[in-house]
């Protein structure tokens, strides 16, 4: 099996590459983004001594058209991934996130023998704030307006003012992202399914939720929530914590997303569809950094500022239904070992230093994104 990850460099594309079996014919295709490898200028020594390295923009098509031929499964993992800097660095996103898919398309249709399957990893921002149910039907939510969030009304209402109650994510639900990173990851999902179908390319896209786990970059501020707050609680003591503290997002452990594309990677048959990864599990973000500062034993104080965010979105959880039906087993790791795991690292690491975060959420508050409630 000869495989082209890009994007293979980063958090994500790493475990993958561990978890590949050891005759894989594996190359790494990553531009070794320095927002992303704040510590390191080129490809780590382990994944040098596994895969054939090669350092460039996946916009540069000829960095790699000639090492991409005979590839029976381009996995595309290469992206910027901060979704509030997106808000802002919009052009940014669009060229790497879009643009890069295309060219990175480009490349295989000019290939002599085409891939058998193409992976793409997306995102659970393509759903925006999702579905919701008021008891009796599936309602969608046009997004939370700045005047509701600024008055404090955080969760979803219908028109008469109800409270909704937020559904699992199902892949058949309507795509409404509230962010550009949002926005970019659900039209690499359409070029890719538009790019495979038309050349008869089995294609597999996994909706991931929020992945966390060991080697997850500390010192880029824009992603990793788990990170920051780990950061945080260990140097501080002490968190804010964004609207009531009450969001909740599905934690993903990244070894178990290594499987999810293993599997899809040496999937006998044909898939073509989009998937969701997640854990099927809500955990609010008071429930995660309390169980963080468990974990580490620290003691922790919560501030809840009752600012938020523009284009955050309020719940999100992966119904794995879908999934199941095709791979069956799933069995992902629970939080609390996951965040063993993560803690037995971290603790050895440089942690992200609180002024580079403080600086991050004040280029937020300048532009405008980083908002107080008057309530
Ligand atoms: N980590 C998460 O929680 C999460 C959640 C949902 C989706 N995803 C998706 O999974 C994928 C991998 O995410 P990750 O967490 O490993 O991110 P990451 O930032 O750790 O890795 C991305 C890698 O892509 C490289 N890269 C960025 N732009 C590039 C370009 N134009 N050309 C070549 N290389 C480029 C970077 O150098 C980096 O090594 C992304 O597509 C991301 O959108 C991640």
């Amino acid at each position: 099996m000869k495989i082209l990850i890009t994007g293979g460099a980063g958090f994500i594309g790493k475990w993958l590459v561990r978890n590949l079996p050891t005759n894989a014919e594996i190359t790494v295709l990553d531009s070794i983004d320095p927002q992303v490898h704040r510590s390191q200028t080129d490809f780590a020594e382990e994944l040098l001594k596994r895969a054939t390295c090669i350092k460039a923009d996946v916009r540069d098509q000829d960095a790699y058209l000639e090492a991409a031929e005979g590839t029976d499964v381009v996995v595309h993992l290469a992206s910027q991934t901060g979704t509030g800097q997106s808000m802002y660095e919009m052009s940014r996103y669009i060229q790497h996130n879009v643009e890069g898919t295309t060219r990175l398309l480009e490349v295989l249709s000019q290939l002599q023998q085409k891939p058998r399957r193409i992976v793409l990893t997306s995102s659970r921002a393509v759903y925006g704030e999702g579905a919701f149910t008021d008891g009796t039907s599936v309602v969608y939510s046009k997004g939370r307006r700045v005047e509701d969030l600024q008055a404090g009304r955080w969760e979803i209402y219908d028109e008469s003012g109800k409270e909704l109650v937020p559904l699992p994510m199902r892949e058949d639900y309507l795509p409404q992202p509230t962010s550009i990173y949002g926005l970019t990851k659900l039209w690499q999902e359409q070029l890719v399914e538009s790019y495979a179908k038309n050349n008869q390319i089995d294609y597999t896209i996994f909706r991931l939720q929020n992945v966390y786990g060991p080697e997850q970059e500390l010192h880029n501020p824009y992603t990793g929530i788990i990170g920051i707050f780990t950061s945080l609680i260990t140097q501080k003591g002490e968190v804010e914590l964004f609207e009531d503290g009450k969001m909740s997002r599905d934690f993903i452990f990244v070894e178990d997303v290594a499987t999810a594309l293993t599997r899809a990677i040496y999937y006998q048959g044909s898939l073509s569809r989009i998937f969701n990864v997640g854990s099927n599990k809500p955990t609010s973000l008071v429930e995660l950094v309390t169980l963080i500062a468990k974990t580490i034993n620290k003691e922790l104080k919560i501030n809840y500022s009752g600012r938020f965010r523009v284009g955050d979105i309020r719940h999100a959880v992966a119904d794995m239904s879908r999934y199941t039906s095709i791979f069956q087993e799933w069995q992902p790791t629970s939080l609390e070992q996951g965040l063993a795991k993560y803690m037995r690292w971290y603790l050895e690491q440089d942690p992200l230093s609180s002024s580079t975060l403080l600086n991050s959420l004040k280029e937020m508050e300048e532009k405008k994104l980083l908002l107080e409630s008057k309530a």
